[in-house]
C-alpha cells in the first residue's frame, strides 16, 4: 500500500444545507440521467442492488441513495483516507483529493440527506474481484474510482459480474483529455467484452450487457426525458449509440438536507448582525461629521494651529498682521 497523506490537514467536515454544497464532479445532466435510468427501472419493475465505485464526498452517492427501495442494498467502495494500492494511484489521489477527502466527511454529507449510510467498503476497488458483491445482484453500477486503465478495466469486470442482465453500467470520464485510460478501458469493454452502449453524455458512458434498445427507444421518444435535453443518434461499428446533450431546464430540486433550516437561520442571524454593525458604524460616522460641522470656527482654528508645525504658525500670524 502506498500512503497518500490525504488527511494530514483535513478540515473538519462542514454540514451541507443543499446537494450543491457537497463538493464533487456530478453535474445536472448526469444527475438527470441517473434519475431517468433509475426511475425507468422502477417503472419497468427491475429491482436490484446499487453499487458505486468511487464516491469522493458523496455527491453522486447521495443521489443514488434516494433510489434505494425496500429490500435493496447500496454498496459504496472508496479508499477515502486510506492508502492507495500502487504509486500511480497514490499520485492520482494526492493530485485530485488532497486535504479534502475523509470517510468522516463522506458520512457527514450522506447522513445529512439520508437516515442510514450505505454499506461502505473502505478499500481499493480491486478487493471487489473476490466476489463479495453477489453475482447478478445489481441493477445499477457507477464506476468513478481510479481513472487509470488497469483499475478501470478491473472495475468494469467487477461491474459485469455484479450486474443483472438488464442492469445499467455508468463509466465516468470516458472521454476526458486527462483520462485516456478510462477511454481505453471503456471501448475495450465494448469491442471485446460485449458491453453495449446506450447513451453518452459529455462526462459519462451509459451501457448494458443486456438489450439497450428499449431504453434507447424511450430516450428517443421522450427527447432525453426532460425539457432542455436533446438526443441524437450515432452508429459505432454497427451499434447504435445515443448522444444525450443540452441541459435539463431545471433538474428537479433535490430535497434539502436535515441541517438546511438551522443553517439558513444562522445565515440570517449573521446577515442581521452584519447589517446592524454597518448601521451602527454609519450612525457613528454621521454623528461625528455633524459634531465637526457644529464646532465653533475658533475652536477649529485653534485645533488647526495646534496641529500645524510652528514655522507655518509664525508665518500665518505675520501674514495676518500685515492684512
Ligand atoms: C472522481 S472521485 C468520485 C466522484 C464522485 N462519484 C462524485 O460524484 O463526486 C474518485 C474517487 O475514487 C476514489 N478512488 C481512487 N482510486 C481508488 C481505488 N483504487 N479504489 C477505491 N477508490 C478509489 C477516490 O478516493 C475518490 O473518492
Amino acid at each position: 500500500m502506498t500512503g497518500t497523506g490525504l488527511t494530514a490537514e483535513a478540515p473538519k467536515p462542514v454540514e451541507p444545507a443543499v446537494l450543491g454544497d457537497v463538493p464533487g464532479w456530478f453535474w445536472d445532466l448526469d444527475r438527470h440521467a441517473f434519475d431517468w435510468f433509475l426511475d425507468r427501472q422502477e417503472i419497468t419493475g427491475l429491482t436490484g442492488d446499487l453499487l458505486e465505485l468511487g464516491a469522493y464526498l458523496g455527491r453522486s452517492a447521495i443521489v443514488l441513495g434516494r433510489h434505494l427501495r425496500d429490500g435493496e442494498k447500496f454498496t459504496v467502495c472508496d479508499l477515502f483516507d486510506s492508502d492507495a494500492p500502487d504509486e500511480e494511484n497514490a499520485a492520482e489521489m494526492v493530485m485530485s483529493y488532497r486535504r479534502t477527502l475523509t470517510r468522516e466527511a463522506f458520512e457527514t454529507n450522506y447522513l445529512a440527506f439520508h437516515d442510514e449510510l450505505p454499506t461502505l467498503i473502505q478499500a481499493p476497488t480491486s478487493v471487489l474481484a473476490d466476489g463479495r458483491i453477489k453475482a447478478g445482484s445489481c441493477r445499477f453500477v457507477h464506476v468513478d474510482a481510479s481513472h487509470l486503465y488497469e483499475h478501470v478495466a478491473g472495475d468494469i469486470q467487477v461491474a459485469r459480474a455484479a450486474l443483472k442482465p438488464q442492469g445499467v453500467l455508468v463509466l465516468d470520464d470516458y472521454r476526458s483529455a486527462h483520462t485516456p485510460g478510462v477511454a481505453a478501458a471503456t471501448w475495450e469493454a465494448v469491442f471485446n467484452h460485449g458491453l453495449r452502449p446506450i447513451c453518452l453524455t459529455e462526462c459519462k458512458f451509459y451501457g448494458t450487457w443486456g438489450d439497450p434498445e428499449p431504453l434507447q427507444r424511450e430516450l428517443l421518444r421522450s427527447s432525453g426525458g426532460a425539457d432542455g435535453c436533446h438526443v441524437s443518434t450515432d452508429t459505432i461499428a454497427g451499434q447504435r449509440v445515443l448522444r444525450l446533450g443540452g441541459g435539463p431546464n431545471r433538474s428537479p430540486d433535490f430535497p434539502v438536507s436535515r441541517h438546511h433550516d438551522r443553517i439558513a437561520e444562522q445565515a440570517e442571524l449573521l446577515a442581521a448582525e452584519d447589517a446592524a454593525e454597518r448601521a451602527a458604524q454609519d450612525l457613528a460616522d454621521r454623528r461625528a461629521a455633524a459634531a465637526a460641522a457644529r464646532r465653533p470656527a475658533t475652536v477649529a482654528r485653534k485645533a488647526a494651529l495646534d496641529l500645524l508645525p510652528p514655522v507655518f504658525v509664525g508665518a500665518l500670524r505675520r501674514a495676518r498682521r500685515q492684512d
